[in-house]
């Protein structure tokens, strides 16, 4: 790679609410600890009714364009599982929510869970070939299950942007990969439905089998030895299934994965995971974030992520920090985004969550029901209009 490239800024976004799964675990019969130690989740965000995937991505990557300004980003990668619909982008409304500029190329990446890191992926090649260019990468999503099935529990949303650029200030993606595709059915979402076809005992084994068959290929490509990394970013559909995935690598790899070491090398990429819960193409960068925000000063070190996305694809890849990248965080935001979510019981979710948008062509004004800086006031003529919720105020 001629010119250093990988991420120059990075930013969360989640949604207004949060249920704690203690309501959940009542709901379904089960003791709390199923959800609390058993899948590693303590809460879920859950998105208010004027929220989706658009108002998510535009309220992380509205940070950035407020550091940065919009110069030189002439591509919008939004990464989603959620597409809010089966031919538009929703890199558009974004495009338009920042005033971002008409010259500006704007695209939806799917591939289940893993849509995020092939975006990241696909920007560092656009800027190797023109190192003047940024890109905006964006992963958002809401991950959300029938209701009283297993993948319940799992459930929740966030976006999170990226801005990647030559001579990065945060951290350098490193060159090797490896990669894994299978055509399985552990997890999909016809076009007709709203809630994914789950095998979930299926999507835990094909996941672990990913995990390996990732990573011999990224050794084969000359890629790092294990103890070299400071860190391990999974994606985390709920926060054992890193623990899960993390134990399959070390026993690949000749060593026990003893609890103290899982907690070592995992422990600091699951806090934010477990109180959002599942944001499927978001889900590893949430990690990631949670990794930069609580561990001791990484400049220099490499920390390797591995993506996930059902059906299947993976990715075993590394970024390499650079020096002086904690003064690029947004701790304090990231935090305050996470907390400030108001507390619902299981009725309020369960209000939420039956509401629907239009599907007959009707319109429909919606009302205030988040806070974040963007929000979708209604549907009509069968396309989503949204809206800066300050314009609204004044
Ligand atoms: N105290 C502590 N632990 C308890 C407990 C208690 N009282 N009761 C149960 N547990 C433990 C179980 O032992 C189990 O742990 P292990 O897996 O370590 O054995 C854990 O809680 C979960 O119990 P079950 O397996 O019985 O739970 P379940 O039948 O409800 O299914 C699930 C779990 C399959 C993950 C389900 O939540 C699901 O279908 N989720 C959606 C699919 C998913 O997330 N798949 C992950 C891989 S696919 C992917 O990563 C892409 C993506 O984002 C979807």
């Amino acid at each position: 790679m001629a010119v250093p490239v990988g991420i120059h800024d990075i930013a969360l976004a989640t949604g207004h609410y949060a249920m704690d799964l203690s309501e959940l675990a009542e709901r379904h019969g089960v003791d709390v600890g199923k959800y609390y130690l058993g899948l590693g989740q303590r809460e879920q965000t859950v998105p208010a009714t004027d929220e989706d995937i658009v108002t998510m991505a535009a309220a992380a990557a509205a940070q950035i364009v407020a550091t940065h300004g919009a110069q030189d980003i002439r591509t919008i990668l939004l990464a989603t599982e959620s597409g809010i619909d089966h031919s538009k982008s929703a890199a558009i409304p974004v495009q338009e929510l920042l005033n971002l500029p008409a010259a500006t190329r704007a695209v939806e990446l799917k591939q289940a869970c893993y849509g995020g890191a092939s975006a990241l992926q696909m920007a560092a090649g656009l800027v190797e070939r023109d190192p003047a260019h940024r890109v905006l990468v964006i992963a958002s999503d809401i991950a959300r299950y029938d209701i009283d099935s297993g993948g319940e529990a799992t459930q929740g949303a966030a976006a999170v942007a990226m801005l990647v650029s030559a001579d990065p200030a945060v951290a350098v993606l490193e060159p090797e990969s490896g990669l894994y595709t299978a055509d399985v059915r552990d997890f999909w979402r016809p076009n007709h439905r709203s809630t994914p076809r789950v095998d979930g005992k299926l999507s835990v084994s094909v996941y672990l089998e990913a995990v390996e068959r990732a990573w011999k290929d990224y050794e084969a490509r000359g890629g790092r030895a294990l103890r070299e990394f400071a860190g391990f970013c999974y994606h985390q559909p709920f926060t054992k299934m890193a623990y899960k995935a993390h134990a399959r690598l070390l026993e690949i790899n000749g060593t026990a994965p003893d609890q103290g070491l899982l907690d070592r090398d995992l422990g600091h990429t699951t806090v934010y995971n477990g109180v959002i819960g599942n944001s499927y193409t978001a889900s590893l960068f949430v990690g990631l974030l949670s990794l930069l925000d609580h561990a001791e000063d990484l400049s220099e070190r490499s920390v390797a992520l591995l993506s996930y996305g059902s059906g299947c694809v993976a990715e075993f890849f590394a970024l390499r920090m650079v020096p002086g990248y904690r003064q690029r965080l947004r701790t304090e935001a990231n935090r305050a985004a996470i907390e400030r979510r108001e507390r619902i019981s299981y009725d309020r979710y369960r209000a939420i969550r039956d509401f629907a948008l239009p599907e007959d062509g009707s319109s429909l004004a919606l009302e205030h029901d988040g806070a974040g800086p963007f929000r979708l006031r209604g549907v009509s003529d069968d396309s989503r209009i949204y809206e800066a919720r300050r314009l609204t105020r004044v």
